[in-house]
This record gives C-alpha cells, structure tokens and sequence, in this order.
C-alpha cells in the first residue's frame, strides 16, 4: 500500500503545575493506592487560571515551529484543524484564536470534536485535504484543559484527566521528507464510531440546545464529564484491539515486525488489556499515563513525543497508533518512522 501522508514533527506542551495523587488526597476522599492500581496514573498537569487551549496550543506550535530543522514556519501552513472538547469558547473557534496567536489569522482554520480519538480523527481529515491539495501543509492541533471541566466532587473521574497540547504538520508523503527530527509517513488508518455509546461518557455545554440556560441558573452536574467507567472500560478494550488487529493483519504486519504500541493514554489497565488481546509483549507497548493522566486527543502526540525521545521510535520500523474516546469514537494507524 502507498503511503498516504507524512507526518512532520511534533510540537508539545503541558502546564508547569503537577497535581500528584497525594494532591488530591488532600481534596477528596481517595488514595495514591487506589489511584494507582486502578489506572496507572501518579501525577497530571493543570493549566494556571487565565491559560486558555489556544494558549497550552500556541506553546506546543511554537515547539514545533521553534525546531529549525523542521523547515516549515507558520507562514508556510495552508490550513488549521484542531480537536478538542475544551473550546476556548463556542465562537470564535480556538482554531481561529490560534491563527491569531501564531500571527497567521488569514489561514482557513476550524475546529472539530472527536473526543480522545481527535488526533486520528484529526489524521483523517488532513489526508483528506493533502490529497485534494498537494501540496497542503496541514497544521493539525489538539489541546484540551480537561481539568477544568472535571466535578472535583466526583472522586470517580476526577483523578483521571490532565491537561496538555500538541501539533504537527500534515503534507502529502510525496511532497519529501525535510530534515527535522520526527517524520513519518501514514501508512493506513481506519477510524470507527459508535453512538449508542454516546450516554456512557458525557459533558454539557450549559443547559442543552432544547433547554437552554438563562443568566443566572446554576451550573448543575451534567455541565461536567460523567461517565460510566465499567462500560467505557470494556468498550474501549474491545475496540482499540479489534481496530488494531484489523489494521495489522490489512497490511500483513507481524507483532515481530512491529517496534511498537501507542495506544491513547486513558488508563494502564486498559492498554494492557488490549496488548494482551493482541499479544503484543510488554516491551513494544508504550505507557506514559502515570505522568500526564488521560489529556484526551493529546495523549497519542505527547506519547509520540515521548517513545521518540526516549529511542522507542526508530528509522525503518513500524509503530501502531490506536485510540477510544466519548462518542464512542475509535480508530487505529500504522505509521513508518523514518
Ligand atoms: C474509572 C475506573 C478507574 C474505576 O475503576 P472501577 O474498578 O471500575 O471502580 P468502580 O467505579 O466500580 O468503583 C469501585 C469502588 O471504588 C470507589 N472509587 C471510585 N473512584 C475512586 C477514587 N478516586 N478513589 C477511591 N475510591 C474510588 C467507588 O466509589 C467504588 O466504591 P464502592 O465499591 O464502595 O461503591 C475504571 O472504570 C476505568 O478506568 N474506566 C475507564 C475510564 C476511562 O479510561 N475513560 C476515558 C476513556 S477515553
């Protein structure tokens, strides 16, 4: 199969404050323990007050950017995209604020939500554009500040998320690997939804559209992330391995042949379950959650960023992508490092 897309570099950011399990024994009523055993993670970033998601983005692009090597600079972008379920507002979009921010505010850019799967998503879309417009070079963002829309009274959820930013630049494979660090081209992608899933994992936006808030109601429970974490957990097990195993054996590439895993980073237990699935051995699956919590369509960039950093992405090899978010959304990619 030809490759569909190249990927060019990876620009990350997370907020400077930690918030450890211990932080939050100190707020509600649970353990590092439990924490721990139930989900892998130890720590999560928090964005300071006054930092919205275009400004956790504008960090990750000036990363990006900043890396002389790339060869690419925001004058050179065509488009915007940007997944997140943590809008700086409804309108403008946080892609707009971005263009603004990054001094490019005449580039097309819009947002999209596909919850943790947006950075797959978001792959699909800039294929899609690369290959209408050749030679598209496609700023993909995904940042999201989930600490802010968790109940920090529901010990269920709230230990779970963190918040963080991520980008890369999207061209059509033909158009030639430049010289920065990180490239790779997409070789297949697949992404797969299911919406009566869609109740298991929610968050409001203010009332809803049929009964709108008024100035002055309160904000009630359903404005925050709810979920049913049983169902979600079997949900997103069963679909990242069957994802996986499709996009495996649809390019005949054998475990031994493949150098590594990145699933979302939702929560260890899930990501070993679907390794196990799939036979893939511990030392090809990539886990980073204990650092950053769940920072939805983010996690596959900073876990990009961070198996290429330390060495688990290496020129030649193939690593598979798989991710499950609210929606349910899910999806699978198989990348070429070069
Ligand atoms: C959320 C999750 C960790 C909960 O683990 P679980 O084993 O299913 O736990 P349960 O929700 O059944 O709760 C078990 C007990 O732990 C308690 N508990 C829940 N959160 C707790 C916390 N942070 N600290 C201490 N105890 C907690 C519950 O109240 C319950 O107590 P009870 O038995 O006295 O009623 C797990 O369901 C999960 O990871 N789901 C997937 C979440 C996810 O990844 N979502 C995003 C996908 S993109």
């Amino acid at each position: 199969m030809s490759p569909l897309c190249r990927l060019n570099g990876i620009g990350i950011y997370v907020p400077d404050k930690i918030l450890s399990n211990h932080d939050l024994e100190k707020i509600i009523d649970t353990s590092d323990e439990w924490i721990t055993v139930r989900t892998g993670i130890k720590r999560r970033r928090k964005a300071a007050p006054g930092q919205n998601t275009s400004d956790l983005a504008l960090m990750a692009c000036r990363n990006l950017f900043s890396n002389a090597r790339l060869g690419i600079a925001p004058n050179d972008i065509t488009h915007i995209i940007f997944a997140s379920i943590t809008p700086d507002s409804i309108c403008p979009s946080t892609a707009c604020n971005l263009s603004a921010k990054l001094g490019i505010p005449h580039v097309p850019a819009l947002d999209f939500n596909a919850a943790c799967s947006g950075f797959l998503y978001g792959l699909m879309l800039a294929n899609g554009l690369v290959a209408a417009q050749p030679d598209a070079k496609v700023l993909l963002v995904a940042a999201d500040i989930l600490t802010s829309r968790v109940n920090w009274e529901d010990r269920g959820t709230c230990v779970l998320f963190g918040d963080g930013a991520g980008a890369t630049v999207v061209t059509n494979h033909a158009a030639g690997r430049g010289e920065q660090d990180f490239s790779a081209t997409l070789e297949d992608l697949s992404v797969g939804a299911d919406s009566q899933g869609g109740p298991c994992l929610t968050a409001g936006i203010g009332g809803n559209t049929s009964a709108p808030y008024k100035l002055g109601d309160r904000v009630t429970e359903n404005f925050f992330i709810q979920m049913d974490g049983r169902e979600v957990f079997k949900h997103a097990v069963r679909n990242m391995s069957a994802a996986s195993a499709g996009m495996l054996e649809r390019n005949n590439v054998t475990i031994d042949s493949l150098e590594c895993l990145i699933p979302h980073q939702a929560n260890a237990r899930i990501l070993e379950a679907v390794a196990k699935k799939l036979n893939i051995p511990d030392d090809k699956l990539f886990i980073n959650v204990q650092e950053y919590g769940n920072t939805s369509a983010v996690s596959l960039l900073i876990a990009m960023h961070d198996a290429y950093a330390q060495k688990r992405l290496s020129k030649g090899n193939k690593t598979l992508l798989t991710t499950f978010g609210a929606g349910f959304t899910w999806g699978s990619a198989l990348l070429a490092i070069e």
